[in-house]
C-alpha cells in the first residue's frame, strides 16, 4: 500500500472483535487452558496472545501524516499523534502478564495500575490499589481525546472490568476511546459490559461457554493471576 492510499479506518465497525480463530491465538491457548502447564510456558503462551491482541486493539489509535525524508526521497509517512495521550490499565494482578508488552508496543503510553480483586462471596471487586490521576485536570489527560487500554486476562461476571472502564470515564476518557483487552470472556460478563457501555470496543482471544456457580468461566483457565504468578 503506497502513503496516498494508507488508511487508518478500522477493519471492522463490530465493537468485539475476538480472535480465536487465530493460528497463534488458538495454539497458545492450548496451553493457556492446560491444568498441567507450568507458569513460565502459561506466561509465554499469554505473551504470544498478548500480541496479537495488541497488534489488533492498536489498530483503533489515530494517525496523523508527517513528511520524512529517506534516503531517496521525501514522502508521508504516518505516526501516532504526539498530542493524543494513550493510557494503559492493567487490572492486577492478572492484567500484569501484559503490562510490558503494551509497552513495547505503544512506548510512549502512561501506565495506570488499578488494584481490584474479587471477593469470592459476593463476587464484586474490591479496589485496594488505583494509580489513576484524582482528576480531570491531571496533566496526562489535558489533551483530549485520550485512548485508553484496559487490559485484564479475564472478563468473568463483568464486574472488575465495569469498575475499571467508570474509573475512566469519570475521570474524563470518553468511552468510545476505550478498548478492553481480554484473553477470555464469558457470555454472561460480556453482555453486562456491552449493555454498561454501548460504545467500548472489546478485543479478546474468545468467548467461552458460561459462568459456573463460583462466578469462574467454564472451560475457561482457573484463576488467572494464580497462573500467572505460580500462586496456585
Ligand atoms: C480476576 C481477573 C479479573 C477478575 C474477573 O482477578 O484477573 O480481574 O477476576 O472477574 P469478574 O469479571 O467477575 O470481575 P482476581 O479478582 O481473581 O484477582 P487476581 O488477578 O489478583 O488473582
Ligand atoms: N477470574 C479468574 O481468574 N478466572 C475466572 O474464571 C474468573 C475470574
Amino acid at each position: 500500500m503506497t502513503s496516498s492510499t494508507f488508511s487508518n479506518k478500522p477493519v471492522t465497525t463490530t465493537k468485539i472483535v475476538v480472535l480465536q480463530q487465530h493460528p497463534v491465538v488458538a495454539h497458545a491457548l492450548s496451553f493457556i487452558r492446560d491444568k498441567d502447564t507450568t507458569s513460565a510456558v502459561f506466561r509465554t503462551a499469554m505473551k504470544q496472545v498478548g500480541n496479537v491482541l495488541l497488534s489488533r486493539a492498536s489498530e483503533q489509535i489515530p494517525l496523523v501524516p508527517v513528511t520524512i525524508q529517506t534516503p531517496i526521497c521525501e514522502t508521508t509517512a504516518y505516526q501516532r499523534d504526539p498530542n493524543i495521550p494513550i493510557l494503559v490499565v492493567p487490572i492486577l494482578r492478572a492484567g500484569l502478564v501484559w503490562a510490558d508488552l503494551s509497552l513495547e508496543w505503544l512506548p510512549e503510553a502512561h501506565l495506570y495500575h488499578l488494584g481490584l480483586a474479587r471477593n469470592e462471596e459476593t463476587l464484586q471487586p474490591i479496589s485496594y490499589y488505583n494509580k489513576l490521576p484524582k482528576t480531570t485536570t491531571s496533566k496526562s489527560f489535558d489533551y483530549p481525546p485520550a485512548h485508553a487500554f484496559v487490559i485484564d486476562p479475564m472478563l468473568a461476571t463483568g464486574g472488575s472490568a465495569i469498575a475499571a472502564i467508570e474509573a475512566l470515564k469519570q475521570r474524563g476518557v470518553l468511552e468510545a476511546n476505550i478498548t478492553f483487552i481480554c484473553l477470555i470472556a464469558s457470555p454472561e460478563g460480556l453482555k453486562i459490559v456491552q449493555d454498561a457501555f454501548p460504545a467500548l470496543s472489546i478485543v479478546a482471544a474468545a468467548v467461552d461457554d458460561c459462568l459456573n456457580e463460583n462466578g469462574y468461566i467454564v472451560p475457561g483457565l482457573g484463576d488467572a493471576g494464580d497462573r500467572v504468578f505460580g500462586t496456585l
